[in-house]
């Protein structure tokens, strides 16, 4: 299995500069089945999940080649095929988001259950309730999501839970869909904007993206873009910010939306970190006074996410008094705690709440990974940790970190493979 070893205690100093976000390009490069013609995406983080989107679209009849480490191309000349294979989207849900473009575009889509992954069950059925709302018919046999409708009719789309995912597929069907729909208690995110931005620029009409309901009124066609930069990913700016909160001394963000990290920089700075912030950078500085215990909740942005709740646990493993952090939004999502106690954490987990009192230090040990976010975590833990940590299956970490050990070896970490 593939191993970072980690020698900890080292200061982190310099500058780093965070990639495109991974959450935004996924969906935006499922969008591409609907844009007619050639687009260009840049600022695209080179990612495992990305090339799996780009294998997807292939797949699909449309031509997607990364022309450049962070530009790809795609070129739709209106030849879809409607199956979407199995091994891509059991081996990453995102997949799923293929379903609304191709069902808007060809009225038929073919995709498996995504199934569940190591951090829940995960269904599908908002977006299913969501097709079915606009009009197409939905049947599930031998795993496969069947979606059918001539035309896609709007209408009111109300979400019984603001998904992520599930406003981003509905959206996207709804900007070809015939009429307008209206999507209630839709999710606020800053991914779902980014995709918002780009379906607008190639014709669709949409309005009230950012806040719980979004209306939108069907086009007939959708553009391909010259150029669409992707936006910064706020989970990887936050990785590495608490990364240099955790290594204690001067470290400066680069490409960071400070507005999408609100409530981050809001716990970090109660712990105890010490940061000033401009416009599109978060400097982290020498601590004034030791990290303190605070409580977590993650919730639906604006809220705190959920995709750094392993992070603010490793920085709370360190930090003085006893923090309660509470998982709402994924039934499963503690398993590095499992992993950090091994390397000296006080953790004490009862069901979606972990308790975390915290220790002096950390100590190098053996771990493994079991998703990504908590691949993020256990690489924290392993800079503040006394000695050697071994971390295992660096797969996870792939997926979603563009060359996370190579930029925080940039600052100072010493690991090698
Ligand atoms: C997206 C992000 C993921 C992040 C999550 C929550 C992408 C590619 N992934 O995932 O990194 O952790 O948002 O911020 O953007 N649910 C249902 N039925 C559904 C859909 C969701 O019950 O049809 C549940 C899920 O099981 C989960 C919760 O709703 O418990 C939130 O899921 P959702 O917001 O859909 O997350 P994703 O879009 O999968």
């Amino acid at each position: 299995m593939s191993r970072l070893t980690i020698e900890g205690g080292f200061p982190l100093k310099g500058t780093v500069q965070v990639s495109g976000a991974k959450n935004s390009v996924l969906p935006i490069l499922a969008a591409c089945i609907m844009l007619d013609g050639e687009t260009v995406l840049t600022n695209v983080p080179y990612l495992n999940d990305v090339s799996i989107m780009v294998r997807m679209l292939s797949a699909l009849g449309v031509r997607a080649e990364y022309y450049h480490h962070n530009k790809i191309k795609i070129w739709n000349k209106g030849k879809l095929r409607h199956m979407a294979p199995y091994d891509l989207v059991t081996s990453m849900r995102a997949s799923f988001f293929v379903a609304g473009p191709l069902l808007a575009k060809t009225g038929l889509a073919k995709v498996p259950l995504p199934g569940g992954c190591s951090i829940g069950t995960r269904p599908v059925d908002i977006h299913l309730k969501g097709f079915e709302a606009l009009g197409a018919k939905v049947s599930i046999e031998h795993g496969f999501v069947s979606m059918q409708a001539d035309k896609l009719k709007g209408g009111p789309v109300p979400l019984g839970f603001p998904s992520v995912g599930a406003t981003e597929n509905l959206m996207m069907a709804a900007s070809l869909a015939e009429g307008d729909t209206v999507i209630q208690n839709a999710a606020k995110e800053p991914e779902i904007t980014d995709l918002a931005n780009l379906l607008i620029q190639a014709g669709a009409k949409i309005e009230g993206v950012g806040t719980s309901t979004i209306h939108i009124t069907g086009v007939k066609t959708l553009q391909g873009l010259a150029s669409y930069p992707i936006i910064p990913d706020r989970i990887e700016a936050g990785t590495l910010i608490i990364a240099a909160a955790l290594c204690d001394d001067e470290v400066r963000v680069e490409g960071v939306v400070p507005g999408h990290i609100e409530s981050v920089l809001y716990k970090l700075k109660q712990c105890g970190v010490n940061f000033t912030v401009e416009e599109n950078a978060v400097v982290v500085k020498p601590r004034k006074r030791n990290l303190t215990a605070v409580d977590i909740e993650t919730a639906p942005y604006p809220g705190f996410p959920t995709d750094m709740q392993a992070q603010m646990m490793t920085l709370l493993t360190i930090a003085e008094g006893k923090s309660i952090i509470k998982e709402k939004i994924f039934e499963n999502r503690f398993m590095h705690a499992r992993e950090l106690m091994r390397m000296g954490a006080k953790i004490k987990i009862d069901e979606h709440t972990a308790t975390i009192t915290g220790v002096k230090n950390l100590s190098g040990a053996e771990v493994k990974i079991t998703d990504l976010r908590a691949g993020a975590a256990l690489i924290l833990a392993g800079l503040v940790a006394k000695g050697y940590t071994n971390v295992y299956g660096l797969h996870h970490l792939n997926r979603g970190y563009y060359q996370l050990d190579q930029k925080l070896k940039e600052l100072g970490a010493k690991s090698f493979k």
